[in-house]
């Protein structure tokens, strides 16, 4: 591949190619860990070549939902396109089609700017864009696929362009066609959002009604919402710069309603949340009642405010996180029959 036009010359500033990357400062989680060869490119037309001949890259957007151990012997193909563009309008709504390399956060910032309604819940959700369908993120009660029109991607190995409408992604909990069938073989370049001239806004999940009723707010408004999200969010998640983490390390397993039943039974305290004709119990809770929450082994442990969190307190290699994790499963397992699935994508 390195023959091709796609290589890094003076003359074409759209492709950064590192050797031996170190992936510590493209990732949140900062575990030591490299790659072969680290392509970071800003444009169209180059991302297409890239995924024609660089053979079986792995994709990086923000490195927010990504565990990466040890020496990664792959190509790994870093989206940076930028630009945010209304396409369509409506009285109703404005579809706005955003490249995939944007950050997430900056879209939210922009839209509440705009008076754009629908992704304010959304708000300090680390990461890219382009990243967001692909585990259909989600808090306080919104996921993207509320708001999702369409998305565009290039196919790795034909380099061919393929749209897909909200039924084609197959969107669930933290799920999507892009985890399942198409696993690791579309780039996403961008992603298409309709969003509200009308503002419902939604503040029955979480603490969030409590916070603006703290703050004095009767008749909140999508700023509102999203500066109470943000508040939340501060007060109980670790700021990957100052502690390194991808966030909630596993699901909330999603169990039926009598195996749910017959746990209230011996744990009448359990937590769970309709998911529909299922239960959604929070692992968070099941971490804390094992005994992990802020607990620490070597260089890794589970968050003192958030059980969920999995956190790398400096020297943590990949492998330390993911043993760490494993004492976890385990114990849950043990426990309460349940086994916890990651949510983070594991890189080896
Ligand atoms: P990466 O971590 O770079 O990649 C994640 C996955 O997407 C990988 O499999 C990667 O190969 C793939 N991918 C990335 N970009 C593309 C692309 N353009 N095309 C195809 N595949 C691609 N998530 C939530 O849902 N809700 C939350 O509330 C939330 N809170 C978080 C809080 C913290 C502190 C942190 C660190 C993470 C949190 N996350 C949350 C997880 C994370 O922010 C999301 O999963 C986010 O969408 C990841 O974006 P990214 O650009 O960093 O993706
Ligand atoms: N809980 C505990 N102990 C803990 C943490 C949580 O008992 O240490 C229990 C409590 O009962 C609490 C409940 O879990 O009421 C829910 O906790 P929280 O509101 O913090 O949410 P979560 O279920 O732990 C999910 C998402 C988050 C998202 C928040 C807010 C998953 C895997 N995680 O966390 O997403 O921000 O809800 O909507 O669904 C992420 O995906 O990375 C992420 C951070």
């Amino acid at each position: 591949m390195t023959n091709h036009s796609i290589t890094p010359s003076p003359n074409n500033p759209r492709v950064e190619l590192i050797n031996q990357a170190s992936l510590q400062p493209f990732t949140t989680f900062g575990v030591s860990s490299t790659c072969d060869h680290l392509y970071r490119i800003d444009e169209i037309e180059e991302l297409r070549l890239a995924t024609q001949y660089l053979e079986d890259p792995l994709i990086l957007g923000g490195g927010s939902n990504i565990l990466p151990m040890g020496n990664i012997t792959r190509n790994v193909l870093r989206v940076e396109l930028k630009g945010i563009e209304r396409v369509e309008e409506t009285d109703e709504y404005a579809l706005v089609k955003i490249a995939a390399g944007e950050v997430w956060h900056n879209v939210v910032l922009w839209a509440i700017d705009q008076d754009l309604a629908g992704i304010e819940n959304l708000s300090l959700i680390p990461g890219t864009t382009g990243a967001a369908p692909i585990q259909n993120i989600g808090a306080y009660g919104i996921e993207l696929s509320s708001v999702f029109h369409s998305l565009e991607a290039l196919e790795l190995g034909s380099g061919q362009q393929k749209d897909f409408l909200t039924e084609d992604c197959r969107f669930g909990y933290r799920d999507s066609i892009f985890k399942n069938d198409l696993r690791g073989r579309m780039v996403i370049t961008s992603v298409t959002l309709k969003l509200s001239k009308q503002h419902n806004v939604h503040t029955s999940y979480g603490a969030i009604q409590q916070t603006l009723e703290e703050w004095n707010i009767k008749d909140p408004g999508i700023r509102d919402v999203s500066k109470a999200v943000i508040h939340i969010r501060q007060s109980k998640l670790p700021d990957p710069a100052q502690l390194g983490n991808a966030g909630s390390f596993f699901k909330n397993p999603v169990i039926s309603a009598s195996a749910f039943e017959d746990l209230k039974k011996q744990y009448p305290e359990i937590p769970g949340y309709p998911a529909g004709n299922e239960v959604k119990v929070p692992a968070g809770w099941l971490i804390e009642t094992v005994g992990w929450k802020g607990k620490r082994v070597g260089n890794v442990g589970s968050y003192a405010k958030q059980a969920l969190v999995l956190v790398n307190f400096g020297e943590a290699k990949g492998e330390d996180v993911w043993a760490f994790a494993q004492e976890i499963i385990g114990s849950v397992e043990q426990k309460f029959a349940i086994r916890l699935v990651p949510e983070v994508n594991i890189w080896s």
